[in-house]
């Protein structure tokens, strides 16, 4: 899967941008505030329809105007497909090929693309949110309908919660439990069936990467352990008098984690500074293995300036990675200097200023 044309207007600091980028690896090099990460913002705001960052439309829109848009060619066994994000403070339409898209949902998938930013560096230390986050968003990746298990369980329990904080009636609660039930079964099946394709293949990235001195495992740690549909609506109604008390859901998938053990420790609370920097980059390197070997391609990848964040070892292994016959996709780097990366011909190198660019 590849981009062979990504254009933006008037979205961010992006007055009017077009890149021809290259199959490989695609440098976007330029200094603070130039637009580096508006260009990635654009990229995965074409595959997930959502961006990375905190943003209302108007936010997204170029300071001073109404309207503005992405559009990015994706290449992808054999087929050409043209997608267009255009952006007012109404709304984001989704248009394939010159057609406006109705639902949402079918404009997922078009364009799958893995994004490591310096916020992941906390992923293995930071709170379960993040994790969660994570977790989902790589699900969201290998199947692109468990979006809709996200959102259903989302709004769920926004209702649900809503009615605890208005003392809403017994019999209306129930009516929300069921629902909130069917949603958390699918969410945690969604959850439980990744990390059991993914336990292995992180397993395997880690000894790669740390040279095989640490035995790194991965479990769903659900909040409630449920099976069912009656065992989750159990779970709600059971616990009905306490969210009552504090006004919301206590239980549920929205509360669940993974756990990650080196050695059958718990990493957030012993591993050593370098150790979580390795398994935050094997957790990513293994997330695009696992794309690779379900879905048969690599994902496009979105480096954030990771390499100032990482140490020069993991950058060293990162780049063997990236350059391996294993990964073999396509990669957009945003750096402020370039000097580090080693990608000889293979790439191209986009300078940004301003939020325009230059090809060199
Ligand atoms: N809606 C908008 N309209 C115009 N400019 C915006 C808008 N939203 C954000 N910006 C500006 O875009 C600029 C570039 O942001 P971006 O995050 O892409 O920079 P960057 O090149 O990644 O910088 P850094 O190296 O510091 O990460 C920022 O100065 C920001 O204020
Ligand atoms: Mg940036």
């Amino acid at each position: 899967m590849k981009l062979t044309e990504f254009s933006a207007v008037d979205f961010r600091n992006l007055r009017r941008l077009r890149l021809a980028p290259n199959p490989q690896f695609n440098i976007i090099e330029g200094r603070n505030g130039a637009g580096k990460t508006n260009v990635l913002e654009g990229i995965f705001l074409l595959s997930s329809l959502k961006t990375f960052r905190p943003g209302k439309n108007k936010d997204l829109v170029r300071f001073g105007t109404q309207s503005g848009e992405v559009r990015a060619v994706v290449e992808h066994q054999d087929t050409t497909r043209t997608i267009r994000i255009s952006i007012s403070p109404k709304g984001r339409r989704v248009w394939i090929d010159g057609k406006l898209v109705r639902s949402a949902a079918s404009a997922l998938g078009q364009l799958t693309a893995v994004l490591f930013a310096p916020e992941d560096l906390s992923l293995t230390k930071g709170s379960p949110s993040g994790r969660r986050r994570f977790l989902d968003r790589a699900i969201f990746n290998r199947w692109p309908g468990s979006l809709d298990a996200v959102k259903r369980y989302e709004s769920a329990l926004k209702q649900r919660n809503a009615l605890l904080r208005t003392d809403g009636s017994d019999a209306l609660l129930e009516v929300f439990d069921e629902q909130l039930a069917r949603a958390a079964l699918r969410l945690s099946q969604w959850r439980q069936k990744y990390i059991g394709i993914f336990h292995p293949i992180l397993e395997e990235t880690m000894q790669l990467i740390t040279g095989g001195d640490l035995r790194t495992t991965v479990m769903y740690e659900p909040s409630r352990l449920a099976d069912t549909h009656d065992q989750w609506v159990d779970i709600y109604r059971k616990n009905r008098r306490q969210d009552r008390a504090r006004k919301s859901t206590t239980a549920g998938p929205h509360i669940d984690d993974i756990c990650l053990l080196l050695n059958d420790r718990s990493a957030k609370l012993y591993a050593s500074q370098g150790q979580h920097r390795a398994l935050v980059l094997a957790l990513k390197i293994a997330e695009i293995r696992l794309l690779k070997q379900e879905l048969g391609y690599a994902p496009v990848l979105l480096l954030d300036d990771v390499s100032s964040e990482l140490d020069a070892r993991r950058n060293a292994q990162l780049t063997t990675f990236l350059n391996s016959e294993a990964f073999g996709g396509q990669v957009f780097i945003t750096t402020t200097d370039r000097s580090w990366l080693d990608f000889d011909s293979k790439s191209t190198c986009f300078r940004i200023r301003d939020g325009d660019t230059s090809e060199h």
